[in-house]
C-alpha cells in the first residue's frame, strides 16, 4: 500500500492478493450454495467485485460499498450495485461472504490528510479493521465467512478475542511488510 492522491484507490499488492484469494476460495463456497451473496466494503476500483463475478457469483448477488463517492460511482458504471456507506452504516440485509481490504497503515504525519482515507486504519493501523470485524457479525448469514487483509505494519489483531476462528488463506512477503488475507468464521 502506498500513499495516493485522494481519487480512487488503484490496485496494489494488497488488492491483487485478496482478489486472487477470492478467486480461489469463492468457487469452493459456491459449490455448496449457488445463490450465495457477497458484500465488499471499500470497493475502490472494483477489482474484488470483478473477482467475485469471475468466480461465479451472480451479479445481482453482489453489493459493494465505499465511503468514497467517486469509487461508488465508478463501480456503478462498471455495472455493480453499490452504495456510499461508512462501513455498514447504510447496509441492509445479511451476506454469505463479506470482504474488506481496509486502510491498514498506522497514522503518519507525512501523509497528506486527503489520502489517509485510502491508507490509514487509525493510530495503530488496526482500528478500522477492528471496528469492521466487530460490526460484521451482525451482517453475516449463518455459516457466513469474512475475508480481510492485514499487514505486519499495523498492530496485530487477536481475531479469537473478537469471537472468530481465523485461517490465513493467503499471504505475500514484501521487502518491508507481510500482507495476509484471513478467512474468519464466527466461533
Ligand atoms: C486499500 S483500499 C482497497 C480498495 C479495493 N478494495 C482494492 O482492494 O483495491 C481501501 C478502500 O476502503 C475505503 N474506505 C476507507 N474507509 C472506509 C469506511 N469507513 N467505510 C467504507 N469504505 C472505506 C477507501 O475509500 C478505499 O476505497
Amino acid at each position: 500500500m502506498c500513499y495516493k492522491m485522494p481519487e480512487i484507490y488503484q490496485p496494489e499488492e494488497d488488492s491483487y492478493l485478496i482478489s486472487e484469494v477470492l478467486k480461489k476460495e469463492l468457487p469452493k463456497i459456491l459449490k455448496f450454495n449457488h445463490e450465495l451473496n457477497f458484500l465488499e466494503i471499500g470497493i475502490g476500483s472494483g477489482i474484488n467485485l470483478k473477482a467475485a463475478l469471475k468466480s461465479g457469483i451472480k451479479k445481482e448477488n453482489i453489493l459493494g460499498t465505499d465511503i468514497n463517492e467517486e469509487a461508488v460511482n465508478h463501480c456503478i458504471n462498471l455495472g455493480f450495485d453499490c452504495i456510499k456507506s461508512d462501513l455498514f452504516d447504510k447496509v441492509n440485509g445479511k451476506f454469505n461472504v463479506i470482504a474488506f481490504n481496509p486502510p491498514y497503515l498506522p497514522e503518519d504525519e507525512k501523509e497528506p490528510v486527503d489520502s489517509r482515507r485510502e491508507t490509514t486504519g487509525g493510530e495503530k493501523g488496526n482500528e478500522l479493521t477492528i471496528k469492521f470485524i466487530q460490526e460484521a457479525g451482525d451482517y453475516l448469514k449463518e455459516n457466513g465467512v469474512i475475508f480481510v487483509v492485514t499487514s505486519s505494519l499495523s498492530k496485530r489483531i487477536g481475531f479469537d478475542y473478537f469471537g472468530y476462528n481465523a485461517e490465513e488463506v493467503g499471504h505475500k512477503n514484501l521487502f518491508f511488510e507481510k500482507l495476509s488475507v484471513w478467512k474468519l468464521e464466527v466461533k
